[in-house]
């Protein structure tokens, strides 16, 4: 099968375009026939050999993808070939084939295609459990959601929406406020052109905000600590901004403020039941058209690395999609 492969940790350009065996399914495992991936930073991570986990030397990266059933191992009962399926198997889904376990696989919901469905696992999956589980995010409080136009950062608005709060987005360009506004946004904040802190004391008459939705670091998390109302939650989604931010302790003193790590990924095998709960809401939402995945750009397989590269510049909106049959 076709696959991109990772020789040797590096920047995702070094990744390359080659033949690969196709995967066989074990007891309890399936294969997939690919049809989409959906592009992660946790790709660009995985590739340069800094990701919580690290897989043997050569592999596919790949954290989700979409595609059909292609065969079932001994015991596998739950799905059967041509099933239409999403899953996040980590990685190997920049491929033509990926196998995983049986029991990990979510059936597409009705209507959704392969390129978005490729898409809708991870970022909505990390800001549905976010915000629920992790943030107690309850309707009438105020969200202020970071990087709000990019791949987690949209879906949080969504699910703010969903949960009942009032969104405030905030982003680096006119375009990503314009694209959570259309996704559902009460406010939003510019923070290349204004103050973060005066713009969200502003919007919430100095009360600040309940919960904050971090998928960037840096400088803005320490903004934002300062921009939290009573008994506040700060979710530590991620670092796209390249820098772990340090947490001033006092500050969390005076407002009571928590500080809540959020690691997706590992629901599924800590928490199944959560796991599974968690995206059956997020179908339900689908269905009742409450959510709408943006997928802003699909690449050919070939050009799997190119579309990291677009994540890794700052410029993506919404999700990417690698389309296998493109
Ligand atoms: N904890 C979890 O379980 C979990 C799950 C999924 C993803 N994540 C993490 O969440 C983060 C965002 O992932 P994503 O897929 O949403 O990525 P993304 O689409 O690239 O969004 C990240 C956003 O961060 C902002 N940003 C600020 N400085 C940046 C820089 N130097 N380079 C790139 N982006 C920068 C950008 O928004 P502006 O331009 O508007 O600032 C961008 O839209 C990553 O760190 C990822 O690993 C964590």
């Amino acid at each position: 099968m076709r696959a991109i492969l990772c020789n040797d940790w590096g920047e995702p350009d070094t990744l390359v375009l080659g033949e690969a065996p196709s995967p066989v399914a074990g007891p309890g495992e399936v294969t997939l026939r690919v049809r989409a991936a959906g592009v992660n930073f946790a790709d660009i991570v995985l590739v340069r050999g800094q990701y919580q986990e690290k897989p043997d030397l050569p592999f596919s990266p790949g954290l989700e993808c979409a595609g059909e059933i292609l065969t079932v191992g001994e015991g596998v009962s739950n799905v059967a070939v041509g099933d239409r399926v999403m899953v996040v198997p980590g990685v190997g889904a920049f491929a033509e084939e990926v196998s995983t376990k049986a029991s990990d696989v979510f059936a597409i919901p009705e209507g959704m295609d392969f390129d978005t469905a490729a898409a809708f696992p991870v970022a909505y999956g990390t800001s549905h459990l976010a915000l629920t589980d992790r943030g107690a995010l309850k309707a009438g409080e105020t969200l202020l959601v970071l990087g709000a136009g990019g791949g987690v950062g949209l879906t949080a608005v969504e699910c703010g929406k969903a949960l009942g709060a009032t969104v405030i987005a905030a982003a680096s360009t006119s375009e990503k406020l314009d694209l959570a506004q259309a996704h559902g946004a009460d406010h939003v904040i510019n923070y290349v052109d204004e103050d973060l802190r005066a713009a969200v004391r502003k919007l919430t008459d100095g009360a600040g905000v309940d919960v904050v939705y971090d998928p960037v670091g840096g400088d803005l998390s320490k903004a934002v600590l300062r921009s939290m109302a009573w008994s506040g939650r700060l979710l530590v989604i991620g670092f796209a901004a390249g820098e772990v931010p340090q947490i001033a302790a006092n500050y969390l003193l005076v407002k009571n403020i928590s500080v809540v790590g959020v690691y997706w990924g590992a629901y599924k095998t800590k928490e199944p039941e959560t796991y599974r709960a968690s995206f059956d809401e997020l179908a339900k939402w689908y269905s009742e058209g409450r959510l709408k995945p943006h997928v802003s750009q699909v690449f050919p397989l070939a050009q799997a690395a190119e579309a990291l590269g677009v994540l890794e510049s700052r410029q993506a909106t919404g999700r990417l999609v690698v389309d296998i049959d493109a």
